[in-house]
């Protein structure tokens, strides 16, 4: 029985986790359940996975969880706070964490998994594209085994040969091409964009997500944070990742080799095929997807991003090719901007004119070699420049 502890597990690739564990008991045992608020769900996970540990974000949500528990036989032990989700991420008896907390919340928990030696399976993007060398050098220092959960990143993995660590180039890498569904308002003109509603954001067409993500998915930051998040994954820059608008989401990114062969990883668009991969890996098993078929779906298409409707894109490629503090700036920037636009405080452009002038304003700053406090004040330095060009209405 492998342990695995689940961070974010209220979420939506928390209930898919859930789910693909669920239909493999004999072989995983969940020790660990976290979430930041919604004491409800995680008390009902609780009650049917029975893991050991139950912890939220939220410490106020922490003391409503214990007393939902009250009286169960076996009840977890509830920890609270970021101090309580670290020590999640490195409980010795769970060796595999799903990080899967949206945001830079989940950062410190993802960087402890990986401190910890663990099997980490990444969904936490955000964490690489704040933190990307400390994150990096964390699992190379502790033998972590770190899985991609993106779909499009976990596909990548999947057409990359074992060696790739020793870089790209020499295992004939020429590119590395993303997908991107284009989001709901891929055909739309500025006009229409301009009048976006939060609901319309938060309705993809093609996968069903936490609304941050959905957000970004409309503006296409969300293919911006994952371009830096490759960077990362497989060592490479910003030159030898292009982005292709593939509407069907079938294929779910692609290798291409200097020899003109071209890798694919293919499937319906279900996040438990990533998660039961990277579970799995070397291994396969059941996902609960259903087989993929072609003559159904009768064909793919490709186009190229439109970075004019979609400045997001542009901004994100910009702070890969900057390096140095850009993609934290971009990231925080974002994540304030998202807010501000679910609650209604900026409208759908003004998502990416925050992200450029919060960028703009922020002076380059090396990370390299930095720690995480540092890190943590570049990020609310950034927050707190979004929150006023938004206050101000000068965006
Ligand atoms: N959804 C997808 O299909 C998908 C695909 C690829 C990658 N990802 C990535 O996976 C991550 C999770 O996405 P999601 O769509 O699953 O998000 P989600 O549905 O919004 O769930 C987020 C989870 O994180 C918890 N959380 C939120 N704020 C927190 C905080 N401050 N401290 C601790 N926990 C907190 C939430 O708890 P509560 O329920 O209590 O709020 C919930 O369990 C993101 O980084 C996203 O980019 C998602």
């Amino acid at each position: 029985m492998i342990g695995v502890a689940v961070l974010g597990s209220t979420g939506s690739i928390g209930l898919s986790t859930l789910d693909v564990l669920g239909r493999h008991p004999e072989r995983f045992q969940v020790v660990a359940l976290t979430a930041n608020r919604n004491a409800e769900l995680l008390a009902e996970q609780c009650r049917c996975y029975r893991p050991a540990v139950a912890a939220m974000a939220d410490p106020a949500a922490a003391r409503r969880l214990q007393s939902l528990l009250a009286g169960m036989s076996g009840a977890p032990e509830v920890l609270a706070g970021i101090e309580g989700l670290e020590q999640v991420a490195a409980l010795p008896q769970a060796p595999y964490v799903m990080a899967a907390i949206v945001g830079a919340a989940g950062l410190r928990p993802s960087l402890a998994a990986a401190r910890a030696g663990k099997r980490v399976l990444l969904a936490n993007k955000e964490a690489l594209v704040m933190a990307g060398a400390l994150f990096m050098d964390a699992v190379a220092e502790s033998g972590a085994e770190l899985l991609p959960i993106d779909s499009e990143h976990n596909a990548i993995f999947q057409c990359l040969p074992t060696g790739f660590r020793a870089g790209l180039a020499q295992v004939g890498v020429a590119q590395i091409l993303l997908t991107a569904s284009g989001g709901p308002f891929r055909d739309w003109s500025v006009e229409q964009i301009a009048a976006v509603t939060p609901e319309q954001a938060c309705a993809h067409p093609v996968w069903s997500m936490g609304r941050k993500i959905s957000v970004d998915s409309a503006t296409l930051m969300n293919k911006g944070l994952e371009v830096i998040e490759a960077c990362w994954l497989f060592g490479t820059g910003p030159e030898r990742v292009t982005v292709v608008v593939h509407p069907q989401s079938t294929v779910h990114s692609l290798v291409q080799y200097k020899d003109g062969s071209v890798l694919a990883e293919m499937g319906n668009p279900d996040m438990r095929t990533p998660i039961a991969h990277a579970l799995a890996w070397p291994e396969r098993f059941d996902s609960g997807v259903a087989p993929l078929d072609l003559v159904a779906l009768g064909r793919l298409d490709f186009q190229a991003p439109d970075p004019g409707r979609f400045p997001c894109l542009r901004l994100a490629f910009e702070a890969a090719r900057a390096g140095d503090s850009a993609p934290l700036v971009l990231n925080a920037s974002n994540e304030v901007a998202v807010a501000a636009f679910l609650e209604g405080r900026v409208g759908f452009p003004g998502i990416a004119r925050v992200v450029e002038e919060t960028l703009a304003s922020s002076p380059a700053q090396a990370v390299v070699g930095q720690d995480l406090a540092f890190l943590i004040d570049l990020d609310r330095r950034a927050r707190a420049t979004a929150e006023q060009l938004i206050a101000t209405g000068s965006v």
